[in-house]
């Protein structure tokens, strides 16, 4: 199930989420680094095989590449175009030789990665046709007391106030609103309960983190654009979904060279919560 409809997942918006966010990816990876490098069993997990699950453009294969620094890490996608980014990437964070990629759609089973004995799975298992059969299956094929860490989250982060200066208020509910109803048809797992769909796939939760995004604009120089890609987005993903009114507060949000521009805004609070829950196999 990757075709999403309204969903963060090209591959700037990506990279955009990486940087923007460094610290908090930062936060979440300095977190499960940490539980990795606890001694597994006979193996000591930082010479282990790590795998990022739905790698996308990899901030998380290559943040964990860097961490582990004898792991060798798989980037796993269904998107090659991705994963070419994750080459590139390690290539510039000298870990190439330790991370390689793999295209594969994971809806139709796992391939033959055992053992493995850490998954990195950060926005990704939302879009699996069935994220408990698939972490089972991950189970399958991980050593024993090796570990899973799934960030997800339950609502799209937020980026503007209520009252933009045109349109009505509250344009930003009104959107997510819609989007979450296109969520229901189209990427059902989205805000799944991740603690209880580990253990029904077999895995013993030991830890849950809320990660707390808090950004203020103009605090990133990047945040500007990283609004406008989710806007952008967000712009595909709704088309139809909003009132003439609120179509046209997106156009103009969007309207690079307008006075209302997201790229020229200095009121932009990028704010949300991920949960990070790690589970042993
Ligand atoms: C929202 S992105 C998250 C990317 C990255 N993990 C991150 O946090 O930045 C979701 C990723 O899951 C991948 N994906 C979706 N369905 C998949 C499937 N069936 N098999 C493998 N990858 C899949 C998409 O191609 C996309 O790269």
């Amino acid at each position: 199930m990757h075709d999403e409809p309204g969903l963060p997942g090209g591959d700037d918006l990506l990279d955009l989420d990486g940087e923007v966010l460094a610290a908090r990816w930062a936060e979440a990876l300095d977190r499960v680094a940490a539980l990795a490098a606890e001694p597994v069993g006979s193996r000591a997990t930082s010479h282990a095989r790590v795998v990022d699950l739905g790698a996308g453009t990899g901030t998380g294969a290559i943040g964990l590449a860097v961490r582990l620094p004898d792991a060798e890490v798989v980037a796993v996608d269904v998107a090659e175009q991705s994963l070419a980014r994750v080459a590139a990437k390690a290539q510039a964070a000298g870990v190439a030789d330790r991370v390689r990629t793999l295209v594969a759609d994971l809806d139709d089973g796992w391939p033959d990665l055992a053992p493995v004995d850490l998954t990195w799975a950060s926005m990704s298992l939302h879009h699996l046709a069935d994220p408990v059969r698939s972490l089972a299956e991950l189970r399958a094929i991980t050593s024993p007391r090796g570990l899973v860490a799934v960030s997800e989250f339950d609502e799209p982060v937020r980026f503007l106030p209520d009252d933009l200066g045109i349109g009505r208020p509250g344009f930003e509910d009104r959107a997510v609103a819609a989007l979450g109803s296109v969520h229901a048809e189209a990427v059902p797992h989205i805000g799944a309960p991740w603690a209880t769909l580990l253990t029904e796939a077999g895995w013993t939760v030991v830890d849950q983190h809320e990660v707390v995004i808090d950004e203020r604009s103009p605090g990133h120089p990047l945040a500007g654009r990283y609004a406008r890609a989710w806007f952008d987005r967000l712009a595909h993903g709704l088309e139809g979904r909003l009132d003439a009114d609120d179509e046209q507060t997106l156009a103009a949000l969007l309207d690079d060279d307008g006075p209302h521009a997201l790229l020229r805004r200095d009121d932009l609070h990028l704010h949300g919560i991920r949960t990070l829950t790690v589970a042993r196999a």
